[in-house]
């Protein structure tokens, strides 16, 4: 949470920071500020609550002729969201920006007496304080020494007044990527505000002190010895980070998917079958697992649940999936038979990576679903399979999803042919179907005309259910959660049979009921659970397959699917349930891209 970005070069500081605030405004967009420090020495400071846009005008009605400086927007957690809490923070000499959290700024603010000079109430100024506190002159040194004291998650970029034309950058847990280019240097809080800059990059390792200035980027450990930094090659172009023509990311994302979906899957296919040994996995990971551990939050889990229905059904394994910020304070039954499998589409949250090192604590062997390339999770796992959905702007999780999906039926396929539940024609025909995924979606895509008239019977209402049995129950859960996050309407996902045990006390007349009945061994028993809540009342949107037979009376509006195999309905279905969000939020005038109190990646707890 929160965007981070620091420049120092030969091009105009201001217009570079604002530029790249826009870019990375998806990671928070409570306030935002800049901070300019000139040759002499001389800081401009300007932070304003609200967007971006808001700081951009009141920067343009000043501007700054400066070529170093350091932008932040902020998702607020310690303090209102307000013009003072706003960051950059400065105290004496020092003026920086924070993303995560100082746990224990309440004992430094006592422990050193800084009470009198917090202006805010954030624990970022604490910070400030502290290293204007420590300062002697050598940036290093306070740094060093603030690393010591400092408990908690954060990346900083700090100026230090009486270095102009330098950036010095810490970092513990929180990401940090920094890139040189022919305009200078840059240090982002992710790739998105870099991506324009330069094609080559370095995540900015923990335990290290980073300097940055326009000709060139310092790395320094904790004895002051020099560190080369390790070089990746960014693989998304500038144009994936733009809407391309959509009116916002979460549409085009949506549009994207059957692409990236065929981009996950393609590579990983050797004569019709999957196979993970190029990419460094080993087929002994999965011939010595005897139970399977997933471990993720919000949509990567739905994912999961996705993953247990199918894995189960095929593998005949165990498979648990845990919130992972309940897992990560658990006492796991995990061990070395256990494979843990985590999924994230940033690669950085900060619940997931917590679970992911208790699980390998436990001495389960770990494996990554990741989608940004050189992430803290996919770091510190034992294997990585990244996902190619290319970058994901919107904050609600749409393709990322649906190729977190892929890879758990490409591992699927992979696992059960080691297994032997698959023979390898099995294993073909699967992955052939999974392959057919992106033209089923094509299909929903193309005509969405069902889901504008399912959007007539939700956008109005306070309430709405999603039900489902075994698999559908499984993607009903992202249903609800989509639908929640843009349109503010209260949406659950139940499992259809369990109505009558309580929840259908809440059906009334007109409240809609997305139904999913997908999956043939069930049907019947889902379409009799879609007669109750009619019986009450409900505004019943059906789900189906294009064949399936019902009596028109069980519906208000039937929205058909275009595949044949239950295994794979949730792909077309996922990009329905994706549309009635979008089209609803849409509808109802709010800011799909960013939705209130949310933020892209939740890099704190
Ligand atoms: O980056 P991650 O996949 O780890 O993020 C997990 C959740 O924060 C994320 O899926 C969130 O639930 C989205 N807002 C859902 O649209």
């Amino acid at each position: 949470m929160c965007g981070i970005i620091g420049y120092s070069g030969s091009f105009s500081a201001q217009k570079i920071l604002l530029d790249g605030l826009e870019q990375l405004e998806y990671r928070g967009y409570d306030s935002a500020g800049i901070a300019l420090l000139d040759e002499d020495g001389k800081l401009y400071l300007q932070k304003k609550a609200g967007m971006v846009s808001v700081l951009r005008e009141a920067c343009e009605a000043a501007p700054v002729e400066a070529r170093c400086g350091i932008g932040h927007t902020r998702w607020a957690t310690h303090g209102g969201v307000s013009d003072v809490n706003a960051h950059p923070h400065s105290c004496g000499q020092i003026t920086l920006i924070h993303n995560g959290i100082i746990e224990n700024y309440h004992e430094i603010t006592a422990a050193f007496g800084f009470a009198d000079r917090l202006r805010s109430e954030t624990d970022t100024e604490v910070a400030a304080c502290l290293l204007d506190h420590l300062y002697h002159g050598d940036p290093f040194e306070t740094l060093v020494k603030a690393a010591d004291i400092l408990v908690g998650s954060y990346a900083f970029c700090i100026l230090f007044q009486d270095h102009p034309g330098k950036i010095f950058c810490i970092r513990r847990v929180s990401p940090l990527v920094a890139a040189h280019g022919e305009t200078g240097s840059f240090v982002a809080s992710d790739l998105t505000a870099l991506i324009a800059r330069s094609r080559s990059y370095f995540v900015v390792p923990e335990a290290t002190v980073m300097v940055l200035s326009a000709g060139e980027i310092s790395l320094f450990d904790q004895n002051g010895h020099s560190v080369a930094p390790e070089l990746l090659t960014v693989d998304w172009d500038v144009e994936s980070a733009q809407k391309g023509g959509y009116p916002h990311f979460m549409l085009k994302e949506i549009h994207e998917q059957p692409d990236v979906l065929e981009n996950t899957i393609r590579p990983r296919l050797f004569g019709g079958l999957p196979d993970f040994r190029e990419e460094g996995i080993p087929d002994e990971l999965f011939e010595k697992c005897e139970n399977i551990t997933i471990l993720a939050c919000g949509t990567a889990m739905y994912a999961g649940m996705v993953g247990k229905a199918i894995m189960e059904q095929i593998l005949r394994l165990p498979v648990t999936v845990h919130i992972a910020s309940e897992f990560r304070y658990d006492t796991p039954l995990l061990d070395e038979k256990t494979l843990t499998i985590v999924i994230s589409q940033s690669g950085e949250t900060i619940d997931t990576l917590a679970a992911l090192r208790l699980a390998r604590e436990c001495g389960s062997r770990t494996l990554a679903i990741v989608n940004v390339k050189g992430s803290t999770i996919a770091r510190e796992s034992d294997y990585v399979l990244y996902t190619h959905a290319g970058p994901e702007i919107a904050v609600a999780s749409t393709k990322a999803y649906m190729v977190q999906l892929a890879v758990l039926y490409l591992l699927t396929c992979r696992l059960a042919l080691l297994k032997e539940t698959f023979t390898r024609q099995e294993g073909r025909c699967f992955t052939e179907e999974l392959l057919a995924s992106s033209s089923s979606i094509r299909q929903v895509l193309q005509d969405d005309r069902a889901v504008k008239r399912a959007v007539k019977a939700v956008k109005r209402a306070e309430n709405a259910f999603f039900i489902g049995r075994g698999l559908d129950y499984a993607f009903s859960l992202e249903g609800a959660l989509k639908l929640k996050e843009i349109s503010y309407i209260h949406a659950e996902a139940y499992a259809a049979g369990e109505l009558k045990h309580g929840t259908i006390a809440l059906i009334e007349e007109g409240t809609p009921v997305i139904a999913l009945a997908t999956q043939e061994k069930i049907f019947a028993k889902t379409v009799s659970n879609v007669r109750e809540v009619k019986a009450r009342g409900a505004a019943v949107i059906l789900i189906a397959k294009a064949g399936a037979k019902t009596d028109p009376d069980v519906y208000d509006i039937r929205i058909d699917l275009p595949v044949e195999q239950d295994m794979f309905t949730v792909f077309p279905a996922a990009a329905v349930l994706q549309l009635l969000a979008y089209y609803t939020s849409d509808a109802k005038g709010l800011n799909v891209d960013k939705p209130r109190n949310l933020a892209k990646s939740v890099t704190v707890e």
